[in-house]
Formats: structure tokens, C-alpha cells, sequence
């Protein structure tokens, strides 16, 4: 059987290396994959983007199933397409992408089913919406209501940031057409957490939890990122809260897609907002596995996926019950010199050491040219440790780091703390 995976991520790079572990599995192309895609001799590289070419390679490959990493091709409409030509693919159509590709449709969606979420506005005209922001008050929060690589949000601390995020997106058309219209929500505080389940239009698999540190520097400094680590399971995600997000959020979502008419298929990603009451809020939804998150679950998983992907793209998740490491598993990105802003390629990287049972790392922005690795993006690379513990996990990912080199490299020391403090 051969498979393809679509994408070019540190998320995809994982995805292809679980799909590959199956006994059943001939080959997994991946679309356009990158350097550690093309170093694993289980994977092959296809470069090729166009949904429509991929479609064809599909067909004329006899692909028995595509599974999608990113937004941009789900938002695109490439599950549409596939379907159309009769092919199984696993991800949202593009009307069911909309939970992430319009944070208007989202929100407009949460409060038409009762899915707790930040209260909101949405606005297209600058005037009111400076208005309702001194109505207001800071702190608050600007959305670009399109897909905007992680862009969009302005979380204002004060009055004038707020100004500035709706001149940038609605005056200055910063972010085209992604800014035309701004949600301005409610600021809310409290730990977050990634909730990701697979769905099949009708059944939902919760995968393992994970928790992922956006900002750059130690101590959650520096600009928001895609994420600069992630780990499994969020020691703050209990039973109770487990069962508590999948009645309040998850059930009601999956069932009010289908009410809606927009049945939802693929992994469906809840961005939640933890109080300190136990109480929990959508802040937004992704129509696709977390990237760092999938590093770390995927780590976990011990279930053959490929026998997932078919149940997932037949409709029988129901059958499916999942089985997971049960240690830590805990993904640290190394990231270019420069980013998130302006990240330098180029430089030449080494030392990346042979996995392990405890150690796995899944590349990112790189490339293999003439046998030498070289960094080709922002994030470059996620070293996974696993280990019994969360500090047992870290330490096999640092480990792991001190022996990698390329110029420039950024990472952060501190990743799962925030796990280790709830462990004491
Ligand atoms: P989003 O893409 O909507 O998840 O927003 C990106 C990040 O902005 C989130 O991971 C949060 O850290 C932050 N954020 C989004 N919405 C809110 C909110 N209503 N209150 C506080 N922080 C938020
Ligand atoms: N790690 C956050 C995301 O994938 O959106």
C-alpha cells in the first residue's frame, strides 16, 4: 500500500515517519516533504504542490490514502478536489476548513451552537472599530478573521496596541485580504492547552493532550511563534477536564458541522483556554494537527496508523480504540537564526544524532543537498526526548541538542515547564 502525505513540516516529517512503521505500508511520498524526509529511506519526496498534480500522481500511483498536513490546502479546497476524482483523503473540505480559515466563522459558529469561546465583534469598517475598542477598554484582542501563518492575533495590553493592530490590518491592508475584517474579543487569562481529535464526519478519536510554548525566548518572552516546543501528554488536561472539553466543545462542534450541513473530517485542533477555576473556553480552532504538538503525540503513538487513516477516511473511528507510550514525550524546536521575522537559510547543519528508542528528531526547514543538511526556514528542526518523566523527557531532548550545530540556532531551555511546576 502507498500513502501520501502532504506538506513540508516538522508535523508532516512525523506523520510520515508513524505511517512508515506499518508493516502494510510499500512507500510514503511526501509532498514536498524536506531534508529528513529525504534522508529516511522508508519516505520519498514529491515535488509537487499543486493540488490538481497531486491528484493526478494519485491516481496514476494508486495512492490508497492522502492524508493533509497543512491549513493552506485544506483552506484551498484540495479535499474537495481529491474527493471529486475519487480519491480517499483525510482532512476538513474546505467549507468545514472554515473553523480556522475565517475567525469570523468560527466565532459566529461557537455562539450559534453555545461552544464556550471569548466574547466578540466583528468589524470591516476602522472607524467603529476603534470605536469599540475605546468602548472597551484594554486589554484586548485583535483577530485577522483570515489565515495570516500565524500573524493575526494581537493580544493588546494596552489601548494603543489595539489602535495600532486594526490601523495595521484594516487601514494599511497589512495582511491583504486576511485583515479585511477583524474579530475584537475579549482578553481572556488562564493556561492554554491543544486538544486534538480525529474525525470522520460523525465519530471522534481524541488523540493524546499536548501543550505548546508560542513565544520565542525562556519564560514565554519574545514574539509569539508556530511553536517553539511542544509535549504529551498536559499533565493540566485531567480525566474531568478531558470529559469536561469533549461535552463542551468537541461533541457539540462535530454535531453542530452536521447540523450546519458542513460535516467535519480530519483532525480537528481546539485551542483552549484553562482557568483557574477548571473552567475552559475555545480560543480558536485548527482544521489540522498542531505543529510542534504532532512531534511529541506522534512519538507516543504505539497503534499502527495507517489502520487509523483507513477507519478514519471510511467513517469507522468508532472502532478504533488507540494506544499510547505511556511516558513523556517532549519536542524542543531549534529554529534559524532571525525568526520568526526574517529567518536566515543557508547555514549547514550537523550532528543531528541517530534516533533511539528515546530520542527522535523530526526536521523542519531543511533541505539535503549533495548529502549536506542545510537550513531552509524558520523552524528547523524538533528533537523529541521521551523519558518517565517530563524532566526525564527533557533532558533526552537537550541531550540530543548539544550535539547538534548549525550557525544561529534559536531554542529555548525551558521547554515543559510549565509540566515540571505542576509535578512540584
Ligand atoms: P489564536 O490563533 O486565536 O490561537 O491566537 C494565537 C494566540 O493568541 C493564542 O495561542 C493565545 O496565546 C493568544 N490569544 C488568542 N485569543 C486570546 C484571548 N481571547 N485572550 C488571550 N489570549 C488570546
Ligand atoms: N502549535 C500551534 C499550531 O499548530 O497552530
Amino acid at each position: 500500500m502507498k500513502i501520501l502525505v502532504v506538506g513540508s513540516g516538522g508535523r508532516e516529517h512525523a506523520l510520515a515517519w508513524k505511517l512508515a512503521q506499518s508493516e502494510r505500508l510499500q512507500l510514503v511520498y511526501v509532498a514536498p516533504g524536506n531534508g529528513g524526509t529525504a534522508q529516511d529511506g522508508r519516505l520519498v519526496n514529491l515535488p509537487i504542490t499543486d493540488p490538481a498534480a497531486l491528484a493526478q500522481f494519485a491516481i496514476d500511483e494508486h495512492i490508497a490514502l492522502t492524508v493533509v498536513g497543512p491549513e493552506v490546502p485544506l483552506a484551498a479546497g484540495i479535499v474537495n478536489l481529491f474527493r471529486a476524482r475519487g480519491l480517499k483523503i483525510f482532512g476538513p473540505t474546505k467549507e468545514a476548513a472554515q473553523l480556522e480559515s475565517s475567525k469570523d466563522f468560527a466565532k459566529t459558529f461557537m455562539q450559534r451552537h453555545g461552544i464556550p469561546t471569548a466574547r466578540s465583534q466583528t468589524f470591516s469598517d476602522s472607524t467603529e472599530a476603534h470605536a469599540f475598542i475605546e468602548a472597551q477598554g484594554a486589554p484586548i484582542v485583535i483577530k485577522a478573521d483570515g489565515l495570516a501563518a500565524g500573524k493575526g492575533v494581537v493580544v493588546a495590553m494596552d489601548i494603543a496596541e489595539a489602535h495600532a493592530a486594526i490601523d495595521m490590518m484594516l487601514s494599511d491592508n497589512k495582511l491583504g485580504d486576511a485583515g479585511a475584517r477583524v474579530v475584537i474579543e475579549e482578553f481572556l487569562s488562564g493556561e492554554e492547552a491543544s486538544f486534538i481529535v480525529m474525525v470522520d464526519g460523525k465519530h471522534i478519536l481524541a488523540l493524546a493532550t499536548s501543550q505548546d510554548h508560542k513565544r520565542l525566548q525562556d519564560n514565554d518572552a519574545g514574539p509569539n511563534t508556530g511553536g517553539m516546543g511542544a509535549y504529551s501528554p498536559a499533565p493540566i488536561v485531567t480525566p474531568e477536564l478531558h470529559a469536561r472539553v469533549m461535552r463542551e466543545i468537541i461533541v457539540p462542534t462535530v454535531q453542530g458541522m452536521a447540523k450546519d450541513g458542513i460535516p467535519f473530517t480530519g483532525f480537528l485542533y481546539a485551542g483552549l483556554m484553562i482557568d483557574d477555576h477548571g473552567g475552559v473556553k475555545t480560543l480558536e480552532f485548527n482544521c489540522r494537527m498542531g505543529d510542534p504538538e504532532t512531534q511529541p503525540i506522534m512519538a507516543r503513538l504505539k497503534t499502527d496508523l495507517v489502520g487509523v487513516m483507513e477507519h478514519a477516511v471510511n467513517g469507522t473511528l468508532d472502532a478504533v480504540e488507540l494506544e499510547w507510550d505511556r511516558r513523556t514525550a517532549l519536542g524542543v524546536v531549534m529554529a534559524a537564526a532571525g525568526y520568526p521575522d526574517a529567518p536566515r537559510k543557508g547555514d549547514l547543519i550537523s550532528g543531528i544524532p541517530a534516533e533511539t528508542p528515546d530520542c527522535v528528531t523530526f526536521h523542519a526547514g531543511t533541505a539535503l543537498e549533495n548529502g549536506q543538511l542545510t537550513v531552509t526556514g524558520g523552524r528547523v528542526l524538533c528533537v523529541v526526548g521521551l523519558g518517565d518523566s517530563v524532566k526525564m523527557a527533557q533532558r533526552q531532548a537537550y541531550l540530543a541538542i548539544e550535539q547538534i550545530h548549525f550557525d544561529g540556532a534559536q531554542f529555548r531551555r525551558d521547554i515543559g515547564w510549565r509540566a515540571l511546576k505542576r509535578h512540584g
